[in-house]
C-alpha cells in the first residue's frame, strides 16, 4: 500500500496507477488516446522550455541581505531600506554572461551581468547593472544593432568576429568599454571575485525633496580576479558551468560571498558643467571628484532550492523603483525602462510580478486585473478608482517623482561630447606592464579574427588616438601600420 500523502498525481492531482507502461490495446496494439496520463505528461514536456533571456541568457543566482553600515545615508535619499543603520533587507542577485546562449560557456569574454533584486518594504528596487562601470554605447536606440553582433552571424550561424568589430569600430563610443573588456577584468576568476556597478547615473531624493545624482559600486570582499584567457578556454571546454558551479558550491558549503556598496554622490547642479557628461554611460565620474562613500553590505548565504523558479523566471528590471530612487535623463536607462519589464511580458507573461521570486513582500494592491495565469485576482476587491471605498488601495502623493526643469528643442542627436579616447587611453596608462601586455594580446587575439582589412585599421587608429603606445602595440601585433591619417 503507497502512503495516500506520497501518491504520483496527474496535475488535477488524481493517483496515477502506472508511471512505466502506456495503454496499449493488446500487448503489441497502438497506444490509447484514453492514457491520459500519457496524454499529459507528454503535453506537458513539450511546453518545458520557455524563451530564454534574449540578452543575459546564461546566469546564477543566489539569496541574500543587504544591512545599512552608514546612519548617514538617509542625507541622500528617503529610500525605506536605506533610512537606519543596521537595517536588513532581503535580496536576490543574478550573475550572468551577455552574449551566450543560456547553454554557453561561463569563462568567455565577456562583461557580466550584475542584476540585484532588493524586496524593499516599499516595493521591489532592482538595481540591474554590469561588472563594468561603463557600457559600449550611450543611446537605446542601438542597443538592438549592437546585441546582433554578439550573437550569430544570420547565414552561418557563427559567432562572428566581422561583426563584431566592424560595429565597434563604427561606434568609438564603445572604445572604452573595449579596452575594459579586453583587460584582466573581461575574465573574472569566478562571480565572486569581481565588482558590481549600477554603471548609469541615477537620482536619489531626500525627505525634504533635495535631489543628488548617485553612481553605485558593488566591492567584492573576496577581491578582484582575473582568469588568464588561455585557462579560461579550456575551462569553457572541460567544464562551461564553472562559474555556476564555483557560486553554488561557495554557498552550499557556508562560505558566503560579500560585497561593501559604496555610492559617488553628485550634488544635482554639477551635471551642468562637469567635465563629463554624467549620464553618458561610456564615461566614468572621477573617484578624486567625487569620492565613494560606504552605504552598507550584501551577503549570499541562501541557494535557490530550484533553478527555473527562482532563477530563469526571475524578472529583474530597471524600472523596478522606489521612492527615493529616481531614473535619470540618460539616454541608455530610459530605453531600459521600457525594455526589460516589455521582455519579460513575452518570455513570462503579463501576470509574472506575481511569481514567488518576484513578487513584492508588501503585496500588489492595485487594480489591474485578469490576464493569463492570474494568481487569485485580488478576490471580490472592486477594480476601478477614483472610488467611495475607504479601504481600497490610494494614491500617494509623498510618492511623486520629484519635478525637475527640462530645456532645449525636441530633437535627436548625440552627447556633445565626442571626446571617446581620453578615458580610454586613462584606463590603458593606469595597467600594468604586465596587463598592458595581456591586454594587447587579447585585443590581437580577436581583432586578428577579423577578416576586413578596413575594419581593423580603423580600429587601430582608434587605440593609436587613445594612445598612441596602444595603436602601435595593436598594430604591430596585427603586423599592420598605424593609418598615417590618425598619426597627425
Ligand atoms: C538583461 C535590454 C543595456 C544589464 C536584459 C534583457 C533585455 C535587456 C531585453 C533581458 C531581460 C529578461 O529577459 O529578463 C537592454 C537594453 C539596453 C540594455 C534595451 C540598452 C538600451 C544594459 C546595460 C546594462 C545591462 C547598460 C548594465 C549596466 C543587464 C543585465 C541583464 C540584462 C544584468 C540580466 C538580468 C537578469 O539577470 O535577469 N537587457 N539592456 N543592460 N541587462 Fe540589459
Amino acid at each position: 500500500m503507497v502512503d495516500k500523502n506520497n501518491r504520483l498525481t496527474t496535475s488535477s492531482g488524481a493517483p496515477v496507477g502506472d508511471n512505466q507502461n502506456s495503454i496499449t490495446a493488446g500487448n503489441r496494439g497502438p497506444t490509447l488516446i484514453q492514457d491520459v496520463h500519457l496524454l499529459e505528461k507528454l503535453a506537458h514536456f513539450d511546453r518545458e522550455r520557455i524563451p530564454e533571456r534574449v540578452v543575459h541568457a546564461k546566469g546564477a543566482g543566489a539569496f541574500g541581505y543587504f544591512e545599512v553600515t552608514n546612519d548617514e545615508i538617509s542625507k541622500y535619499t528617503k529610500a525605506d531600506f536605506l533610512n537606519e543603520k543596521g537595517k536588513r533587507t532581503p535580496m536576490f542577485i543574478r550573475f550572468s554572461t551577455v552574449a551566450g546562449e543560456a547553454g554557453s560557456a561561463d569563462t568567455l569574454r565577456d562583461p557580466r551581468g550584475f542584476a540585484v533584486k532588493f524586496y524593499t518594504e516599499e516595493g521591489n528596487y532592482d538595481l540591474v547593472g554590469n561588472n563594468t562601470p561603463i557600457f559600449f554605447i550611450r543611446d537605446a536606440v542601438k542597443f538592438p544593432d549592437f546585441i546582433h553582433t554578439q550573437k550569430r552571424n544570420p547565414q552561418t550561424n557563427l559567432k562572428d568576429k566581422n561583426m563584431v568589430w566592424d560595429f565597434w569600430s563604427n561606434s568609438p563610443e564603445s572604445l572604452h568599454q573595449v579596452t575594459y573588456l579586453h583587460g584582466d577584468r573581461g575574465i573574472p576568476a569566478t562571480y565572486r571575485h569581481m565588482n558590481g556597478y549600477g554603471s548609469h547615473t541615477y537620482k536619489w531624493v531626500n525627505e525634504d525633496g533635495e535631489a543628488f545624482w548617485v553612481k553605485y559600486h558593488f566591492v567584492s570582499d573576496q577581491g578582484v580576479k582575473g582568469m588568464d584567457e588561455s585557462v579560461a578556454d579550456e575551462i569553457a571546454g572541460t567544464n562551461p558551468d564553472y562559474h555556476t558551479e564555483d557560486l553554488f558550491n561557495s554557498i552550499d558549503k557556508g562560505d558566503y560571498p560579500s560585497w561593501t556598496l559604496y555610492v559617488q554622490i553628485i550634488p544635482y547642479n554639477d551635471f551642468k558643467d562637469y567635465e563629463w557628461d554624467i549620464f553618458d554611460v561610456t564615461k566614468t565620474v572621477s573617484k578624486e571628484d567625487y569620492p565613494r562613500i560606504e552605504v552598507g553590505k550584501m551577503v549570499l548565504n541562501r541557494n535557490p532550492e530550484n533553478y527555473f523558479a527562482e532563477v530563469e523566471q526571475a524578472a529583474l528590471s530597471p524600472a523596478h523603483l522606489v521612492p527615493g530612487i529616481e531614473a535619470s535623463p540618460d539616454k541608455m536607462l530610459q530605453g531600459r525602462l521600457f525594455s526589460y519589464s516589455d521582455t519579460q511580458r513575452y518570455r513570462l507573461g503579463v501576470n509574472h510580478e506575481q511569481l514567488p521570486v518576484n513578487r513584492p513582500v508588501n503585496g500588489q494592491n492595485n487594480y489591474q486585473r485578469g490576464g493569463y495565469m492570474q494568481y487569485g485576482d485580488h478576490g471580490s476587491n472592486i477594480n476601478y478608482e477614483p472610488n467611495s471605498y475607504d479601504d481600497a488601495p490610494k494614491e500617494d502623493p509623498d510618492s511623486k517623482v520629484q519635478q525637475f526643469d527640462v530645456e532645449g528643442e525636441v530633437l535627436q542627436a548625440p552627447y556633445p561630447n565626442a571626446d571617446h579616447y581620453t578615458q580610454a587611453g586613462d584606463l590603458y596608462r593606469l595597467m600594468s606592464a604586465d596587463e598592458k601586455d595581456r591586454l594587447i594580446e587579447a585585443v590581437v587575439g580577436h581583432l586578428g579574427q577579423c577578416t576586413m582589412e578596413e575594419v581593423k585599421k580603423r580600429q587601430i587608429g582608434h587605440f593609436y588616438k587613445a594612445d598612441p603606445e596602444y595603436g602601435q602595440r595593436v598594430a604591430d601585433g596585427l603586423g599592420m601600420e598605424v593609418p598615417e591619417d590618425v598619426k597627425k
